[in-house]
Parts: structure tokens; C-alpha cells; sequence
């Protein structure tokens, strides 16, 4: 394809996610491929501030695709919030010849993708955080290999609280989003998640479920805790103490960030920054890649960010059915 700019960059912003690494791999080899010249930026919209940006070519991206985290590094930059430094940071993009940007984040990093476009600069953005808490998009980079983390980890403390016959809170990210915690519910059978959007912090009616649970015969008792609920540590000691059954806090933290992406992650990162290449040389700007229906698409970042999305009523109705939950829906 001749393309319509002949420099693009990208950049990583927010919290890392593993398959962000593929999708700035296939940004530089789709730009390559379309005839464009890329750089990188480093550590966000922080480095483009500082003009942290390095010239990429096939190369450079050579044995990246199955590491976790990002080479670009990444970082949250509270200064591109004011307009100042976002009309600063495309002069800056203009001063080495980048006419177009892919960014890849959260919501966060897209209304600064916004505001890049809003002075001048073509912006693409690609959904990059293991919370899937993004509104227009069903899938968003590194949820799948987080979830795969949390669950293996799970599933090892599972194995010890059964051998001491304990109670067992895991603490799983997800700032304030029940995603991850609604899936490793299911995935470890649970018998009982605690979602931000669900949680009601009837504590009492969690005890009496454990000590039903107990007098069934149940060996553990596995509580996955969302991160929007958090205090773990304090809820076990209470629990400990009104229904007698010892009782451990696991808080899972950063782990859940790293690791090498899983298939999923490395084939829809992959594709998504090949797409975002290929709008760029369109022409197209102000977009932001999704994966709904079962499709890759893309809308404009004032419409994506309007979007909003739910926990699925189902998964939630069966992840307490299934694991024999106490909360309600
Ligand atoms: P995420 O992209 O994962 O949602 P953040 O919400 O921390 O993470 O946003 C990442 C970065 O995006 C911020 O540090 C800031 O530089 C930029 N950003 C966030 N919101 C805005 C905004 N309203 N205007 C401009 N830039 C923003
Ligand atoms: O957005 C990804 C995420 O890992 C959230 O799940 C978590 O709340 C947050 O980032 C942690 O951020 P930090 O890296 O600043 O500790």
C-alpha cells in the first residue's frame, strides 16, 4: 500500500499488559511493509515530552513477540492532561517528521490520543490493560494472559488450603472492574467472588456461607476478592474470627501484569497493531480499534469512549450458581 504519512510512531501509556510488545512489533513491520518509516517513543506521553524517541526498523522488534511486559516501557504522565503540554508534545512530533500516532492503553491514554489529533497529529489507538475495562471493545490486550496467571496461581493456593482445611481470600486486579475476578471465579470454581459491581459488603452473609460450606463437607473455602473491593488481609482476620476456620489473604498484585503473552493475546495484539499501521496509511485518524461481535472495528475516540459496558449478567448469574455463591445479582 502507498501510504498517505510517510513517519509514523508508537507508544505504550498506562499500566503494561502482556501482547503489548506484539502490537508494537506489527505497527513497526505493517509500516515498514506500507512504506512508512516508524520510530518508537519511549515511556509514553512522559517521553514524548522529554523527546524520548528512537528510530525502529524490522530489527529492532526481532524476539519480542513472546515477552511480557513492553520494550518501549511505559509510564502515566499527569502533565498531558492540560493542553500546554499536549499542543508541546505534537510540535514535538512534527520537529522529527512523526505526522501519525499509535497509541496503545486504556481509556486514559486514549483521551490523550484525543488530544493529539485535536493538535494536528493522526492518532490511532489500540486497547492495551489486562482489565478489559474498556466500554467499546470485548477484548483489550493482555486480559487473557492475566487471567491465565491469576488462575494458575489460584489453583495453587486452592491445593494448600485444601490440605489445611482453610479459608482462602485471593486478591486479583482490576482497578475498579470485576473482569478478571468474574473469570478466575468460573475458571477455579469459586466459591465465592467478590465483584465491585455486585458486592453488597454483607459480610455476615458470606461467614454463614462458609460455615454452611463447612458443614457440607467442603475442605476449602476459596473467596477470589476483587482489587475494587480490596482489604483482603483485615476481611480474613474477621472472618477468622467469626466462623473459627483459619484463614489466609493472597494478594496476587503485579504478577498478574508480566508474563509471556498467551496465543490469544500475541494473534489479536498482532492483528490490531497491523490495522492500526494500515488506517494510518489510509489516512484515517482519530480511531480507536476494537474486537466486537467477534469482529475487529473501528470508531471514532469521542464515540469508543462513550460506549459503556456491563459485567455479563449471565456469567455472573452462573459463576454463583456454579460455585454455590451466597451473593445475590
Ligand atoms: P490507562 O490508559 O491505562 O487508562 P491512565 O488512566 O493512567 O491509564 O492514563 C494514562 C495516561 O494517559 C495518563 O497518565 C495521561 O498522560 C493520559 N491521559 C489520561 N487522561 C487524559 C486526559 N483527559 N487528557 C489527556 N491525557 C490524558
Ligand atoms: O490498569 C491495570 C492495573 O494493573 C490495574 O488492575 C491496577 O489497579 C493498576 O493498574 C495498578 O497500577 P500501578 O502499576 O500503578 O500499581
Amino acid at each position: 500500500m502507498a501510504s498517505a504519512l510517510k513517519t509514523i510512531a508508537v507508544l505504550t501509556s498506562g499500566g503494561d499488559a502482556p501482547g503489548m510488545n506484539a502490537a508494537i512489533r506489527a505497527v513497526v513491520r505493517e509500516g515498514i511493509a506500507n512504506g512508512c518509516k516508524v520510530k518508537g517513543i519511549r515511556r509514553g506521553y512522559a517521553g514524548l515530552l522529554q523527546e524520548e524517541i528512537v528510530d525502529m526498523d524490522a530489527h529492532s522488534v526481532s524476539d519480542i513477540i513472546s515477552r511480557g511486559g513492553t520494550i518501549l516501557q511505559t509510564a502515566r504522565c499527569l502533565e498531558f492532561m492540560q493542553e500546554e503540554y499536549q499542543k508541546k508534545a505534537a510540535d514535538i512530533c512534527r520537529k522529527h517528521g512523526i505526522e501519525g500516532v499509535v497509541v496503545i492503553g486504556g481509556d486514559g491514554s486514549y483521551k490523550g490520543a484525543m488530544n493529539l489529533v485535536k493538535h494536528g497529529i493522526n492518532t490511532v489507538a489500540l486497547p492495551g490493560t489486562i482489565d478489559l475495562d474498556i466500554g467499546c471493545t470485548d477484548y483489550t490486550i493482555g486480559f487473557d494472559t492475566a487471567v491465565n496467571t491469576a488462575m494458575e496461581a489460584i489453583d495453587k493456593v486452592r491445593d494448600t488450603s485444601t490440605s489445611h482445611e482453610r479459608c482462602s481470600i485471593i486478591e486479583v486486579m482490576g482497578r475498579g472492574a470485576g473482569y478478571i475476578a468474574l473469570w478466575c471465579g468460573i475458571a477455579n470454581g469459586a466459591e465465592d467472588v467478590l465483584l465491585p459491581e455486585t458486592y453488597d459488603y454483607d459480610e455476615q452473609a458470606l461467614v454463614n456461607h462458609i460455615i454452611e460450606s463447612r458443614k457440607r463437607g467442603k475442605q476449602h473455602h476459596i473467596i477470589v476478592n476483587a482489587e475494587g473491593i480490596g482489604h483482603s488481609t483485615s476481611m480474613a482476620k474477621r472472618i477468622e474470627a467469626a466462623t473459627g476456620i483459619e484463614t489466609r489473604a493472597t494478594i496476587l498484585g503485579h504478577m498478574q501484569r508480566g508474563g509471556s503473552p498467551t496465543a490469544k493475546d500475541r494473534v489479536y495484539a498482532s492483528t490490531m497493531g497491523a490495522i492500526a499501521a494500515d488506517l494510518l496509511a489510509e489516512g484515517k485518524t482519530n480511531q480507536v480499534i476494537s474486537h466486537r461481535g467477534g469482529k475487529f472495528v473501528y470508531d471514532d475516540i469521542e464515540t469508543a469512549l462513550a460506549m459503556k459496558k456491563e459485567l455479563d449478567p449471565y456469567q455472573v448469574k452462573i459463576c454463583r450458581d456454579l460455585g454455590n455463591a451466597y451473593y445475590k445479582v
